[in-house]
């Protein structure tokens, strides 16, 4: 064999070697570069070349050690990531501090809910839910909304199949049909939950928001009790810093019907954030309830008036884009 085909089959030799551990490359190392390696060997008999050959197989066996070399870098490179991994070497620093986990928070909307149905939870109001698709019947027949009503306009509502009419709710109003529809009484529930309005976004217009619902039916429920009820509500909600106005109101699913304001004492802004009323005796029987046996009062709220209230927030679309920065507010509060 002449020396091209030797120099030749000693790089296909290194090149499809395999060098994992420590051992196979300590064996490499003397085999291919140690002081009595094969390349040593092969310098030594260039001189036996013709003399025309032996510029050029100087250069070929000069890219062999390299060649050599580089796969020895990378099989040493590679054993220091393997120590590291397995932690078998004393590389890490077990006193360093370690990497900070990012703990997320809860949305306003979320906390805020929460308390609603915690005040609400502590004089026996239990949670009631519903779906967010839902008939006509729930959200506009049952709650005694007439066929030409404006709600029902597609500028108001999002529709998602007509004739049988679909919608996307557009207020949680469409619990109460459904828990009356149960037929278990006494009813006292509250229904927190999204709904939908084909709204120009603004300020304080969403398409999306977040109601929550209320609903208490007996025998002997009077609009004493709806105030009562209303006023324990935001006292323990905002505390003695609010003041509160009752507005008479109109609703088609209650009768009489009110509106609740309320603002920041020193302030002269009125917010509204209720509508409430007596439940129209239309629905009770809907709902196959006798409305000579029984009453009851409902009310609805929006959720983002509340944290807009409580928190300072002076635009609801600062709810919905999901800045850090204001969304990092609210980590102490679990
Ligand atoms: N559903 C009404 C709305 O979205 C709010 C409302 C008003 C709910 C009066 C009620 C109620 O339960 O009695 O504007």
């Amino acid at each position: 064999m002449d020396l091209f085909n030797t120099i030749q089959s000693l790089q296909t030799e290194i090149e499809t070697q395999r060098v994992e551990g420590p051992a196979d490359i300590e064996t490499f190392r003397i085999k291919y570069l140690g002081s009595k390696s094969v390349l040593k060997d092969l310098f030594g008999v260039i001189k036996t070349a013709p003399a025309e050959q032996r510029k050029e197989i100087g250069e070929r066996i000069n890219r062999l050690k390299q060649l050599a070399e580089e796969k020895f870098a990378v099989a040493q490179e590679s054993l220091k990531g393997l120590q590291v991994d397995n932690a078998v070497g004393p590389k890490q620093d077990l006193s360093l501090p370690g990497t900070p986990v990012e703990v997320g928070s809860l949305h306003p909307v979320t906390i805020v809910s929460r308390q609603v149905i915690s005040i609400f939870g502590s004089i026996g109001f239990g949670v009631a839910e519903g779906p967010e698709i839902e008939d006509e019947w729930h959200n506009f027949t049952a709650l005694n909304t007439p066929p030409d009503h404006p709600a029902r306009d597609m500028t108001d509502t999002f529709y998602i199949q007509q004739n049988p009419d679909v919608v996307l709710r557009s207020q949680t109003s469409t619990v109460q049909v459904r828990a009356m529809e149960e037929g278990r009484l006494p009813i006292r529930i509250i229904a927190p939950g999204r709904v939908y309005r084909n709204e120009t976004i603004s300020y304080k217009h969403h398409v999306y928001f977040h109601q929550l619902e209320g609903l208490y039916i007996d025998h002997d429920v009077s609009f004493a009790d709806l105030k009562q009820t209303l006023y324990f509500f935001i006292q323990q909600f905002f505390g003695d810093e609010f003041e509160i106005r009752f507005r008479p109101s109109f609703f088609p699913f209650t009768e009489p019907s009110g509106e609740l304001d309320i603002r920041k004492k020193g302030t002269d802004k009125w917010l509204e954030i209720l509508g409430c009323g007596m439940v129209h005796p239309n629905v009770l029987k809907n709902c196959k309830i006798d409305p000579d046996m029984y009453k009851g009062f409902a009310f609805g709220m929006g959720i983002e008036r509340l944290v807009m209230l409580k928190y300072g927030f002076s635009d609801i679309r600062q709810m919905y884009e999901n800045d850090v920065r204001i969304l990092r507010q609210f980590s102490a509060a679990r």
